[in-house]
């Protein structure tokens, strides 16, 4: 998968800006701080997961004074080139896809899938589990239309749940088709973002020891909360049979998926209790490289890699080998303040200057 071309519209720094993009290259986003290379691989990343990884508010996102902004992009995938536009105003968003509305986010989400380093990703591991639940589900909805379905289904079946915990006598036989329904949408969330993990770790065995140097290993643990070697409907079903009184007391559903979590446990011990700062950067992108290939196998094409700061953070040695796992035809955006120092050996690299826009005039980004 490729993106071609990207045209910005009144979105953050960019009023008015059209990059072009080569297949399969490694493309180099130079320039000074706050000149506005963040700002292109949010855009990248936004119309992949129709999310910003730096807001909540997308206000923010909008060109400071403007109502509206839009991201126009050509991407390529399967030799089929296919233009997609985002259009924001007023708080709601406008899809299109081969310029025609698509009324469904689970359509557009992952026409282009990207993968994203960024270094706020720092806080994946100490941060609150939501965190990693929102990796999961970010990158499982690009992949599989049963499992957005079922996860859209469980967060619906939990808020109704909930509606019917808060009632002072709640119909129990309301309750009780609410549970069942929740058990057997939760079964299919909870086997595919076991077999997510499994498939990770496979990956993280080949990708982690080529940073570490192979002496340390990494594996990723999916905590829910039942067993997964065993029957998972028998075991829901007979856990919320127990927890019905305290849920009533609570008034909330204590035990879902919407408690998972991953646990990173480096050398057998959890990263948050012994990784340092390199190894944690070092397992972030082992594990983005892992996904990478995931998304290759399940799909047949790479994502777009997007390597935010990547280089500023790594010692050369590391950054080499970074450079050297990219594989061959997958594209790729590295942002940098200072002109990269690395071997890329055969590989197609244009580097793009990147330069503030200054009072409203278009400052041409160059490419060489
Ligand atoms: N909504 C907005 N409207 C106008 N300008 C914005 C908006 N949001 C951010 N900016 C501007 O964009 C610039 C920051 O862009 P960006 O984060 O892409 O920088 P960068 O080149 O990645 O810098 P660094 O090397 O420091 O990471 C700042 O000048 C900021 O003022
Ligand atoms: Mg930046």
């Amino acid at each position: 998968m490729n993106l071609l071309e990207l045209h910005l519209h009144q979105f953050r720094s960019y009023h008015e800006s059209v990059f072009r993009f080569e297949p399969g290259a490694i493309h180099i986003l130079e320039g000074a701080n706050a000149q506005g290379k963040t700002n292109i691989i949010e855009a990248i990343a936004y119309i992949s997961n129709l999310r910003s990884f730096r807001t909540r508010n997308l206000r923010d996102l909008t060109e400071h004074g403007q109502p509206s902004f839009s991201i126009d992009a050509v991407c390529e995938h399967g030799g089929i080139r296919e233009p997609l536009r985002i259009y924001h105003e007023a708080g709601k968003k406008k899809l299109f896809r081969f310029g025609n509305p698509v009324a469904s986010f689970s359509r557009f989400v992952g026409t282009l899938n990207a993968v994203l380093f960024s270094p706020d990703d720092m806080m994946f591991f100490s941060g609150a589990p939501v965190l990693r639940r929102r990796f999961m589900d970010t990158e499982l909805v690009k992949l599989s239309q049963s499992y957005t379905s079922a996860l859209r289904a469980s967060q619906k079946l939990l808020k109704n749940r909930n509606a019917l915990l808060k009632k002072k006598q709640p119909e129990p036989f309301l309750l009780e088709t609410v549970t069942e329904q929740l058990v057997d949408t939760q079964r299919t969330v909870i086997r595919q973002r076991q077999g997510f993990v499994n498939r990770l770790n496979e990956r993280l065995r080949e990708f982690y020891p080529v940073f570490s140097g192979g002496t340390e290993h990494l594996e990723i643990q999916y905590r829910t909360f039942v067993d997964t070697e065993r029957n998972l409907e028998t075991q829901m079903k007979d856990l919320y049979r127990k927890t019905r009184e305290r849920d009533l007391r609570f008034s909330v559903t204590g035990d879902g998926i919407h408690k998972d979590d991953l646990v990173f446990l480096l050398n057998g011990y959890p990263m948050t209790a012994v990784g340092s700062q390199g190894q944690k950067r070092s397992a972030l992108l082992a594990l983005k490289l892992s996904l990478c290939s995931i998304i290759q196998e399940k799909t047949g094409q790479y994502p777009v890699f997007l390597l935010d700061d990547v280089f500023s953070e790594l010692d050369p040695v590391r950054r080499q080998k970074l450079i050297d796992l990219i594989p061959q035809n997958m594209q790729v955006f590295i942002t940098a303040a200072e002109p990269v120092q690395a071997d890329f050996g055969n590989r197609m690299v244009c580097v793009h200057h990147i330069k503030k826009e200054i009072n409203g005039k278009d400052k041409q980004n160059e490419s060489q």
